[in-house]
Formats: C-alpha cells, sequence, structure tokens
C-alpha cells in the first residue's frame, strides 16, 4: 500500500475515531464485501449452527468431514479417525487428485479462500484478520530449539493441550472459521494452513508481502509444547520479553518489529481479560502502535479487571503491562522511535520477521519455494 493510500486509511479511521468500535475497512474488504455478507452469522463465533448447516447443506456430496468439523467444534483431531476414510475421498475429489497422482496445491487459491472469510461487519472491528494473525503468532511463538518442540510445524494447537493454555483463549474461533478452508483444500496441513491465514491477514489489511513456504506437517498430541512457552502480558520487566523471544532466536530490533502487530486487533475480556483496541485504525497495518505509544500520555485504568494502562485524553485506547515495558528498555526504545518515524522501515522489518516466525522448528524440502502472494485487490 503506498504512503497516500496509508493516509487516507488513517484520515478514515481517525473520523471513527469517536466510536468505540471503529471499522476502518480497506478498499480490498470492500471488493469481498458480498460474499462475506452473504455468510454472515450471529454474534462473533465463527461456527454457529448456521453455519453448521450452511456447511453441510453446500457440501452434501463431501459429508461426513465438513460436518464432523462444525458439530464437533475446534478440535477435529477428536473426529479425524472417525472421519479418516471419508476425508480421504473429499481429499482426492477436491484435490484433484487422478489415478492415485495428486495435484499439488495451488496456494494462491487457497490464500483467495481464506480472504474470502476476513471480512463480517458483525465481528469486533469488521475482520477476523486480527484473530488470524494472534492464532499464526501463538501456534508458531512455542518452538523451543532446546526440547526441539512447538513452532507450527505440527499444527499442535487442534489438541486440548495446547488450545486449552490460557495464552490461546479465544483462538478456538479462528481456526473453526479456517475450518471451512480446510474443507476446501483437505489436503493442507493445519501448520501450512494457519500460517497462510497470518500471511493473507497482513496483506489484505494493506500490510507488506510476507514470503511464506509450505511443508509442516500435522503432529500428533505428544509433540505439543508444554504450557508457559508465551509472553505473559501482566509482567512490567523487559527482560521477560527479552528471555521469550531469545529463545526463538529473535534480537532487539525483531522483537519490536514483531510487536507493531498490536496496531491491529483489540483485547477481549473474555479472552484475556484484557479490553480494547491499541489504535484507532485495528484492522489495518500501519506503524500506529509505535506512535500511539510514544505521544499519547498513558494513565493506569482504574477499573474491575487486570492491570492496563489507558491514554489519559480520549480513553479510547489501550496498553498492555507489556507494551509499557518496552519504553522500559533503552534498545526495545531506540527502535519503537525508529519505527515510529518510518512506516516503511517497519513495513519491511515486520515481514522478514514475521516470515521468520512463521517457520520456527520447521523444516522444508532443500530448495522449496518461496510464494509471494498477490493481495485479492492489489
Ligand atoms: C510481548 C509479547 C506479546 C504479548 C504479551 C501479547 C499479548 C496479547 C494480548 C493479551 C492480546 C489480547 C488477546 C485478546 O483478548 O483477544 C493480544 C492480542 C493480539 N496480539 Fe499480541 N502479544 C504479544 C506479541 C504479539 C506478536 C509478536 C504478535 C504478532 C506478530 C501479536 C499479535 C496480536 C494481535 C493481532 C492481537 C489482536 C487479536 C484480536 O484482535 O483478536 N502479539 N496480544
Amino acid at each position: 500500500m503506498n504512503l497516500a493510500t496509508r493516509a487516507l486509511f488513517r484520515a478514515s479511521s481517525l473520523a471513527t475515531a469517536a466510536r468505540r468500535a471503529p471499522i476502518v475497512v480497506s478498499p480490498r474488504f470492500a471488493a469481498i464485501r458480498t460474499y462475506a455478507s452473504a455468510q454472515r452469522q450471529a454474534g462473533g463465533g465463527g461456527g454457529g449452527m448456521g453455519s453448521t448447516l450452511m456447511v453441510v447443506a453446500a457440501s452434501a456430496g463431501a459429508g461426513a468431514i465438513g460436518y464432523h468439523y462444525y458439530l464437533e467444534g475446534t478440535d477435529p483431531a477428536n473426529v479425524k479417525q472417525a472421519a479418516g476414510a471419508a476425508a480421504k475421498g473429499v481429499a482426492a475429489a477436491v484435490s484433484g487428485e487422478k489415478d492415485g497422482k495428486k495435484e499439488p496445491i495451488d496456494y494462491q487459491k487457497v490464500y483467495n479462500h481464506i480472504a474470502t472469510l476476513l471480512e463480517d461487519e458483525n465481528y469486533d472491528d469488521g475482520s477476523y484478520g486480527p484473530v488470524f494473525l494472534r492464532l499464526a503468532w501463538h501456534a508458531s511463538g512455542t518452538w523451543d530449539p532446546a526440547a526441539k518442540n512447538g513452532g507450527s510445524h505440527g499444527g499442535t494447537m487442534r489438541f486440548k493441550s495446547e488450545s486449552s493454555d490460557s495464552a490461546n483463549a479465544g483462538l478456538g474461533i479462528a481456526r473453526e472459521r479456517l475450518n471451512r478452508t480446510k474443507d476446501k483444500f483437505p489436503e493442507i496441513s493445519y501448520g501450512d494452513l494457519w500460517t497462510l491465514a497470518g500471511v493473507c491477514a497482513i496483506q489484505e489489511m494493506g500490510g507488506p508481502t510476507v514470503k511464506w513456504r509450505s511443508g509442516r506437517v500435522d503432529g500428533m498430541e505428544e509433540n505439543a509444547p508444554p504450557e508457559g512457552r508465551l509472553p505473559d502480558a501482566t509482567r512490567s520487566d523487559p527482560k521477560h520479553y527479552h528471555d521469550v523471544f531469545k529463545r526463538m532466536g529473535f534480537n532487539d530490533q525483531e522483537i519490536v518489529a514483531l510487536m507493531g502487530a498490536h496496531s491491529l486487533g483489540r483485547c477481549h475480556k473474555d479472552r484475556s481479560k484484557f479490553d480494547g483496541p491499541w489504535t484507532d485504525s485495528p484492522t489495518v497495518v500501519t506503524n500506529a502502535f509505535y506512535t500511539e505509544l510514544l505521544n499519547r500520555h498513558w494513565v493506569e485504568r482504574k477499573w474491575d479487571g487486570p492491570k492496563q494502562y489507558e491514554d489519559k485524553e480520549s480513553k479510547s485506547l489501550m496498553m498492555l503491562p507489556s507494551d509499557m515495558a518496552m519504553l522500559q528498555d533503552k534498545e526495545f526504545k531506540k527502535w519503537i522511535e525508529i519505527y515510529a518515524k518510518d512506516e516503511q522501515k517497519f513495513t519491511e522489518d515486520f515481514a522478514k520477521a514475521i516470515a521468520k516466525l512463521f517457520e520456527l522448528g520447521c523444516t522444508f524440502k532443500e530448495n522449496s519455494k518461496v510464494y509471494e502472494f498477490k493481495a485479492t485487490n492489489a
């Protein structure tokens, strides 16, 4: 997205700032509005009975697997075995298997399908993009090279031991919605699906092109990481964040670049117990996380919830203790200032750090293709 367009997004977001839940819909979303509204659901669950019936009806012939996914909720692993035989047949039909030979998956088509799932004006600020990105990050950010487990490779968040980690509260909404893409492209692994959804979310929300490779293979529950690998937002000591991200192999600059993702989305009381958005443009990739962090006057919010900060003037934006902690560290602060001044530099570094994050702990075939997807409205 060029700077002029970005400025337009910003202006339209500011115009909506007075409302509690500003909806900033990019032209890309506008282009897919008809499709998304046609599938509108009640509430934000992404997997209500309405959608169940729709999927069942739409895939009457494809039957078992789609049906089970939507009735059984977020953990298709529970029904994987039972649906196994049916799934193979469906997979062959959908992926174009001919004479026992598999056609390669067309990942641009998968990307395009995920893009159709993003917009829903009844959900949060109008987009599932932020929660898709959070799913991809939480699936990836558990990697521990010493223990040699975690990371997106095995798609292990579909198992209860990982999905029930309190850090992952609410991510079932994203997994369940993405099962629509899984039903259409059953051969894709969950790790590939979720990371590709992260890439798609960033690009469709006006962010940079993020390089991506396929090849993650579904693992078993014993491959799932233990709880406690993800950063704890209540900590106000920067060392905690250094330690968690250093374990994954990120330096200070990359950590700060990744944190720019908090220009997107919001906190939900029923998920993390925190509440509110970081910026006035929660569905557009911008450097606003850094500018807001530096330029607003942040005070502790007086409320019946965990310690968090609100901006003194409008009280409409928030920061987590973890976000504020970044300001206390000299090196972190240096990069916050650089990205606040230079949005172009931020988006370039963000794209690189995200690509690295999504590949943590993954093994790819030698010379495997590096994809650069075309945004649906580019
Ligand atoms: C110090 C590290 C981090 C901490 C402590 C942290 C913590 C949190 C918390 C508590 C929420 C609110 C969840 C909810 O209530 O729905 C959240 C949301 C979010 N986080 Fe982070 N986060 C961190 C780093 C990251 C990184 C590295 C990314 C991506 C690269 C990211 C992307 C997001 C997004 C997109 C949301 C919004 C989700 C939504 O709107 O549903 N975060 N984060």
